[in-house]
């Protein structure tokens, strides 16, 4: 059996859990899954590098404490982009990070003009600017980072309605773009709006296409686990949140759905 950790500051992580399940069911065995969000903290786009960093460790170290996961999937742009390599040498476990999917956009892109969505900091990383000279050159990149957006998707989950306008507004430099034919979704929020996302670019009658990194991650996570010699899968689901209290009822009902029977709760 594989424990699998899957760490965000908020919902963004159940973008992650989503893919991964799904490749999970095609390995087949038992594992234990966690998602973990750190509600407390939320959000980390707008955070200076050093608190993020020390606030990232001791949730990672306390995880590593209270779940000795097998494997820890930083499923957070934001803390990947700064934090990778600090939590790779204060853990044992495998880490393994969610970072913005540059290259298969890159690739894909036809007119090699790419948009990048993604919280404020993340855009502004020299880890994201390293990703961007590797791979997209040759590319003309139009960079939008919104908090904003991330706070809609958690509006999202607790089962509030999303305003087009509002979400058309900040994806406007997209819009505006004419040449522009790929958006990268460099936030692991932003998945959890993808319909939405792509309903207002429709409406704008721009045919973009819209590239993350999960399914990317989750193969990358299932090639690190033993094949099983069962035929069936099944998975123990925990949600663990660092601040319970403010946790949203209908977030919660939202996980029971998924199958997250225990809520628990962190404590930094
Ligand atoms: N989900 C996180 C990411 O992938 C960021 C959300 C936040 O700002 O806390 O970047």
């Amino acid at each position: 059996m594989a424990r699998i950790v899957i760490y965000d500051s908020g919902v963004g992580g159940l973008s992650i859990y989503h893919e991964l399940s799904q490749s999970l069911e095609q390995l087949n065995g038992h594992h234990s899954l966690v998602f973990v969000s750190d509600n407390a903290a939320h959000p980390y786009g707008t955070k200076n590098d050093v608190d993020l960093i020390d606030r990232i460790s001791l949730v990672a170290l306390t995880i590593n404490k209270t779940y000795a996961p097998d494997i820890l999937l930083i499923a957070c742009n934001t803390a990947s982009t700064i934090a990778l390599q600090t939590l790779r040498s204060q853990l044992d476990c495998e880490v393994v990070g969610v970072v913005p999917a540059i290259k298969p956009a890159a690739n894909i892109s036809q007119t090699k003009t790419i948009g990048l969505l993604a919280t404020p900091v993340t855009i502004k990383r020299s880890y994201t600017h390293k990703l961007i000279n590797d791979f997209a050159k040759q590319c003309r990149i139009v960079k939008v980072g919104s908090s904003e957006l991330v706070e809609m998707a958690e509006a999202k989950l607790a089962g509030q309605t999303i305003e087009l306008p509002r979400l058309r507004k900040i994806l406007q430099p997209f819009i505006e773009c004419q040449s522009l034919d790929v958006v990268v979704l460099a936030c692991t929020h932003f998945p959890l709006l993808r319909e939405q996302i792509a309903h207002v670019f429709m409406d704008s009658d721009r045919s973009i296409m819209l590239v993350d990194s999960g399914e990317a991650i989750s193969r990358r996570v299932v090639s690190l686990l033993e094949p099983s010699m069962s035929q069936q899968t099944s998975l123990d689901l925990t949600a663990s949140f660092t601040d319970v209290m403010s946790t949203e009822a209908s977030l919660v009902r939202y996980l029971h759905k998924l199958g997250f029977a225990d809520i628990e709760y962190l404590k930094i």
